[in-house]
């Protein structure tokens, strides 16, 4: 059966508007939510690492971490557009594993396409998966696969040169055949003369709205973890608060022995 699915024609159309919604996704009970309020594209990102699984960055996701995660929300998906990430050393070893492993992620996971980081050094291996039919969203700006490099989770082309090379990269992006492209933690201006000189979707986290669309961490939107406040986050419910309180009252009735009561017994 042909799938109903955005494709990434259609999401690189969007390049004249409306704007794209992206929301991170780990599971098909929530893939199910978001595809019910009509989310564009959801995205299996290697930030599991940080959701999921609890690490200290996203270097440590394995390529099947982000697979099973990848199958397990594409159950709940029929209309949204399923992107996965490329995790760490999935791509950056040489063109052949990149293109295995992004194969590994349509095939496996059931992935419409793939996500990997970086510009120029990135490029070739893009083209080898583009080249294989595989579409490609690029990621450019605050890359969390370089962290160390960059000395910390820090914003991205501040100064008149780093702002040179990532345009530069974004250009490499689109000549390398990206559908669309992730912006983070860059400055509104340079969102905008990205946004502007590249005839793909930009998606921006933490880039202003100078972008065709945007991306949050579905636990961060959500308000998951009250020890994390970005200034570009922006919280649309306190869950933290409201799931303590739930299993809270949950565990005041079992002990007090009001649950079950008969209205929830055979
Ligand atoms: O891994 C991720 O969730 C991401 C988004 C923040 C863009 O790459």
């Amino acid at each position: 059966m042909a799938s109903k699915a955005l494709t990434a024609p259609e999401i690189l159309a969007r390049k004249r508007g409306p704007k794209l919604v992206m929301v991170t996704c780990y599971d098909a009970t929530f893939a199910k939510l978001l595809e019910s309020v009509g989310i564009d594209l959801v995205l299996v990102g290697d930030s599991l690492g940080m959701v999921i699984q609890g690490q200290q960055s996203t270097l440590p996701v394995s390529l099947d971490d982000v697979i099973y995660h990848t199958r397990c929300v594409a159950r709940g998906l029929t209309a949204s557009h399923l992107v996965a990430d490329m995790p760490f050393l999935s791509y950056q070893v040489n063109d052949d594993e990149a293109l295995r492993n992004a194969g590994r992620l349509v095939v496996e996971g059931g992935a419409h396409a793939v996500k990997l980081e970086g510009g120029e050094r990135s490029a070739p291996a893009i083209r080898r998966i583009v080249d294989a039919g595989i579409p490609v969203m690029g990621h450019l700006g605050l890359t969390p696969q370089s962290v160390h490099q960059f000395g910390g989770f820090k914003v991205q082309g501040r100064s008149d040169s780093a702002a040179e090379r990532l345009m530069a990269d974004a250009r490499c992006l689109v000549e390398a055949g990206v559908y669309s492209m992730v912006l983070e933690s860059i400055p509104a201006e340079l969102a905008l003369r990205i946004t502007q000189a590249v005839p793909v979707p930009t998606i921006g986290i933490g880039a202003s709205s100078n972008c065709d669309g945007q991306v949050l961490v579905l636990y961060d939107l959500l308000g998951l973890d009250d020890g994390f406040a970005p200034t570009f986050l922006k919280k649309y419910d306190r869950l933290s608060v409201r799931v303590r309180d739930a299993l809270s009252a949950y565990s005041r009735e079992v002990r007090e022995g009001t649950f079950p009561d008969d209205a929830h017994s055979f």
